[in-house]
């Protein structure tokens, strides 16, 4: 099958990761919400994710000073809410108020849970070497909650353009073909 070249500074639309989540913080008594799609997972045990926190984002300093947040992952019907929030900035507004979203007191974290979306992840900075020269952030996840159904929740992928891809069909055919053990390291 013919292929074209395609642009280098573009493969992030097939290699983006999914899902969309919901990043909130807390810091001086405000609290924030921000939507990402950048990160990925860095270690099992113990649990490590990266994320790309843009330095122009309120929520970079939020999360820079209080070294902790909650990644929260929304679904389908969430998704006029995950943009509304994407394009405006704590700076100005209570994403928490004008979203309608309700802020949960986490177990060890200061910042707030949103309890409208399907699972949530209290994280705490755990490595900020890669913040200044990529804007990475390594969190250790300490606690995690999750809706029990729907099992596969219909998450929201991002496709670039505005264009997102929700979760679709979850199929068990290939799974006697793994070889667990070659899947960690
Ligand atoms: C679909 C989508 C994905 C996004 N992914 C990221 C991301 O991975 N990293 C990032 O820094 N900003 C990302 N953004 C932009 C932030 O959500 C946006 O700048 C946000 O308004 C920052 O809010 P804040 O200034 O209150 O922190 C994304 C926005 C959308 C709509």
């Amino acid at each position: 099958m013919r292929k074209r070249d395609f642009p280098v500074d573009d493969v992030r639309r097939f290699l983006e990761p999914g899902p969309i989540v919901l990043v909130s913080s807390a810091w001086k008594g405000k609290t924030n919400i921000m939507t990402m799609g950048w990160h990925m997972v860095m270690g099992e045990e113990p649990s490590l994710v990266g994320c790309f926190i843009w330095d122009r984002n309120r929520s970079f300093e939020m999360i820079r000073k209080s070294r902790e947040c909650v990644i929260n992952v929304p679904t389908v019907d969430l998704a006029a809410t995950v943009v509304g929030i994407g394009n405006t900035s704590g700076r100005t507004v209570d994403k928490f108020a004008k979203f309608n979203l309700t802020a949960v007191a986490g177990a060890l974290v200061k910042a707030p849970l949103i309890a409208e979306c399907h699972a949530n992840f209290e994280c705490r900075l755990v490595d900020s070497r890669l913040i200044d020269r990529y804007s990475v952030f390594v969190f250790e996840v300490v606690k995690g909650y999750a809706r029990t159904t729907p099992r596969f929740p219909k998450t929201l992928h991002y496709r670039g353009d505005g264009l997102f891809m929700i979760a679709g069909p979850t199929v068990s055919r290939y799974r006697k073909r793994f070889k667990p053990e070659m899947l960690r390291a």
